[in-house]
């Protein structure tokens, strides 16, 4: 274990350990959140795996790093494009970081000097947890996806149980699953290539880490999913904090672990008001050399302008990203091209009209806060749920069904930008917005969340 600078000797207010799952859509919510309470007053300490490590040169003054297991390897365990088993993934990592966190939770207790401290994890990293209630040290769990994900991880042992998931026929895919509406069986499948028991144990130590900690934080707001809060209240047993969203609050926080190409800002400050499409599919998420094909010229012959994500590794099985000959020369002046952007400010940007995501619950509630509707594409894991609950609950964008073809993209981006249907989901969209800004003011739900969460940190047994 290598602790990176010395803790100051200070006592005083507790000390918060943040220990995030190592990818940028767990990464940014947690460093997020740390700086949240670190404007509380807490103390801070990020704890982080070497690899997809904070980039060192734009940490927050104030608080320290340490990294866990230096030498531990983790690329190797991450399947490459989205169809691997990253469920598998998921619970390797835990077992090859337990040691080594063992190792520096022990290290940074015997240098605490003020009241002990408190560990806020993610909930896939249930192994860390383990160890911490070992040490005596109290956990948080935080969720960074959305209180309906959660509520659907509550309830799938008991579908399991019952002989309705995993879905026998295609036939059942469509089926609704009883008191999680708008979901059905097929929102609930994951993933095509994770077997049904790997996702089984996910799940089921998710679910365990929450009712094992002093406190479930999940990265929401209460009018945006007031009911799926309620349930998991109900049947979670320990307190729920919903704070989000994190990144409205928590502004300036840096956490991307690729270089954002600042430029498409210049770009769309010179695009009229609501005309551009956004297009990003998250930090995982990936792509056949022929979905890129359809999407190029779905996107040019759609002759609306749009600002296109392509990260070096997108498209499945090749190095190198090849546009289609004559797309550039169709698309010129009309679409941008990068390989990540500032995707917070992007979609805060006036010239942005409609984001296509796959529905990352980071991108999802990004978009909710600017008030901008969704094409959704998802492709797994909690993605399904999202995307559901976009197009059937909050009804602030709808799901791309089908095969990405060029004439059902380009329809799609019609449909949004041009017809009436788009137009009504960008007004719920807006409604939605007020919301959020609603609740992050003082006084506001999630600021009132985050008082409650602070309160019961300070409160935690020593
Ligand atoms: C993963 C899962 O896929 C997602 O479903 C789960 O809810 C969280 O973990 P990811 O696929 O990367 O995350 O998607 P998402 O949750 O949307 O997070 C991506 C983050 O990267 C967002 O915060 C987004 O702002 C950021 N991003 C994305 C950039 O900063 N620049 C980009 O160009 C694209």
């Amino acid at each position: 274990a290598s602790a990176a600078n010395k803790a100051p000797a200070s006592g005083g207010a507790r000390r918060v350990l943040l220990f995030p799952l190592p990818f940028q859509g767990h990464i940014n919510p947690m460093l997020q959140l740390a700086a949240v309470l670190h404007a509380r007053g807490l103390r801070v300490t990020v704890l982080h795996s070497a690899f997809n490590a904070p980039d060192p040169t734009r940490r927050p003054v104030g608080y320290r790093f340490v990294t866990v297991g230096a030498s531990v390897p983790i690329a190797d365990l991450v399947p490459t494009g989205s169809h691997g088993n990253f469920a598998e993934a998921l619970l390797r990592i835990n077992e090859r970081l337990e040691t080594p966190f063992e190792d520096s939770l022990r290290e940074l207790l015997l240098e605490e000097e003020g009241a002990p401290p408190c560990l806020v994890v993610d909930s896939n990293l249930r192994g860390m947890q383990v160890v911490a209630h070992r040490l005596g040290v109290p956990t948080l769990v935080l969720r960074t996806g959305a209180a309906a994900c959660l509520l659907a991880y509550m309830a799938f042992p008991a579908l399991c149980d019952k002989g309705v998931l995993p879905p026998q026929d295609h036939l059942q895919l469509n089926m609704q699953l009883d008191g999680l509406h708008p979901l059905r069986q097929q929102d609930m499948v994951f993933s095509a290539t994770i077997p049904h028991e790997t996702m089984s144990t996910l799940i089921e130590r998710i679910v365990e880490s929450s009712m094992c900690s002093s406190g479930v934080i999940i990265n929401t707001f209460s009018d945006l999913e007031e009911a799926e809060l309620q349930k998991i209240i109900d049947g979670m047993g320990v307190p729920v904090y919903a704070i989000g969203p994190l990144h409205k609050i928590s502004l300036g926080a840096q956490s991307s672990l690729l270089a954002q190409d600042r430029t498409c800002l210049d770009w769309l400050d010179k695009q009229e008001v609501g005309s551009v499409l956004f297009v990003s599919f998250g930090s995982l998420a990936s792509m056949d050399q022929e979905e890129l094909l359809e999407t190029a010229w779905g996107l040019a012959n759609s002759r609306m302008p749009f600002l296109w994500v392509i990260r070096p590794d997108s498209v499945q099985g090749s190095g190198k990203i090849a546009l289609p000959d004559g797309f550039e020369e169709e698309a010129r002046g009309r679409g941008m091209v990068v390989s990540w952007a500032p995707q917070q400010e992007v979609l805060g940007h006036q010239a942005v009209g409609g984001f296509w995501t796959h529905n990352g619950w980071n991108s999802t509630l990004e978009s909710i806060s600017e008030g901008v509707p969704m094409i959704c594409r998802p492709h797994f894991g909690d993605q399904m749920i999202n995307a559901k609950y976009v197009q059937e609950v909050w009804k602030i964008g709808f799901v791309l069904e089908g095969k990405m073809d060029r004439d059902n993209i380009q329809r799609s981006v019609k449909k949004l930008f041009c017809h009436k249907e788009g137009g009504e989901m960008r007004r719920r969209a807006n409604n939605l917005k007020d919301k959020a800004t609603q609740c992050i003011k003082k006084g506001g739900s999630s600021q009132t969340g985050i008082d409650l969460l602070v309160n019961c940190i300070m409160a935690l047994p020593s």
